[in-house]
């Protein structure tokens, strides 16, 4: 069937949804379908929270997380009570740091300007700090049943598909989000949002779609064209640059690790971080160490950041200092994942023969 036709939108429209009632993934912030139309309504506050932490990670590795958070802070308020430090420790390892602050403010205004309660709309919820547009249209859409157009990467796939665009992604993203508010109506408008994610995920995945068990296959253009994987189209990307520098693990010889807290702008800021050299293209040694002690190189960690590759040297010692010590399995806990792997480092990525404590 073919878009033009005015059987087009009620037709993919009844055959994801359909499909969305039998095949939904259970997943701890969502209320599926059947509990949904049985008038079940999800928490607000669960599903902005999950919105938030999906918008930087995969649903297994953001799970640990959201079930972490909520059976620590089971409501707004009690989040928005947090101290910063607190929030920024059990944050690490998800990344985009600035979030996690944004995440706080958000909460604390919920909490102290509107009663707890979430403004249910999408207007009220992007004038909340730190919540951007898709962030506004998923928690309408998924917490309050409003017609909001909710567009991430899984939705942008699927739609490229559907309409086998050939503009390439970033390019695309205006006219990916005009196509995608072709399909939505009042009628489910949370469960269409969620089953168009679902379907991205694990249907009409990034490589090898699964177009047998596909329900929109009858309207995919994509499929039509009988190479439905080349869609997304992207722009080629440039290569990262790399940066490179020297990270420093000292300890006090009694499990403790010395730790700094990070400039509150920039990179991983406000988080804590082990000491460490600038990082820029040719890379600093022992030399840039915070203080003397008996430094040994011990290996190299490799961490991806969004704009570059970075490399790092790990050197170790014992030894004292201004700085804030921190039992050190604590502290493979509350940092972020750069500094676990300097503290904790894969076996392979030690050098050969290194003593190390
Ligand atoms: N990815 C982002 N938000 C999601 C959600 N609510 N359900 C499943 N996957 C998601």
């Amino acid at each position: 069937m073919m878009p033009d036709s005015p059987q087009f939108v009620p037709a993919v429209r009844a055959a994801l949804l359909d499909w969305y009632d039998a095949h939904a993934r259970a997943l701890p912030w969502r209320v599926g379908p059947h509990e949904r139309a049985a008038g079940v309504r999800p928490d607000p506050y669960r599903v902005w929270l999950s919105e938030v932490m999906l918008q930087q990670t995969t649903v297994p590795h953001a799970t640990a997380y959201f079930l972490d958070f909520t059976r620590r802070w089971p409501t707004v308020a009690d989040l928005a009570a947090v101290a910063d430090g607190d929030l920024m420790a059990a944050w690490a390892g998800l990344g985009y740091y600035a979030r996690a602050r944004n995440l706080l403010a958000c909460a604390r205004a919920v909490a102290s300007e509107h009663g707890g309660v979430f403004p249910d709309d999408e207007a009220g919820l992007l004038a909340l700090p730190g919540v951007g547009a898709y962030t506004a249209a998923a928690v309408a859409a998924i917490a309050f049943d409003r017609p909001a157009n909710v567009v991430d990467g899984n939705v942008e796939r699927v739609t490229a598909r559907l309409f086998a665009v050939e503009t390439p992604l970033p390019a695309a993203k205006p006219e990916l989000k005009r196509l995608a508010a072709t399909l939505v109506r009042d009628d489910r408008p949370g469960d269409w949002a969620q089953a168009l994610m679902d379907l991205g995920a694990t249907v009409c995945r990034p490589k090898a779609p699964l177009c047998d068990r596909c329900p929109l296959a009858f309207g995919c253009a994509a499929f039509r064209t009988g190479d439905p994987g080349r869609y997304a189209l992207k722009t080629k990307k440039v290569a990262r640059p790399r940066r490179k520098g020297a990270v420093f693990v000292l300890r006090d010889g009694q499990g403790r690790v010395a730790l700094e807290r990070r400039p509150d702008r920039g990179l991983l800021g406000a988080m804590l971080g082990l000491p460490t050299s600038a990082w820029d293209q040719t890379g600093a040694g022992v030399e840039a160490a915070p203080v003397p002690a008996d430094w040994r190189a011990t290996g190299e960690v490799e961490h991806v950041f969004t704009h570059f590759a970075l490399t790092l040297t790990v050197f170790e010692a014992t030894g004292q200092g201004d700085f804030i010590w921190t039992d050190e399995d604590e502290a493979a806990q509350a940092l972020p994942s750069v500094f676990r792997k300097a503290l904790r480092p894969p076996r392979s990525s030690r050098a050969s023969g290194a003593a190390s404590g």
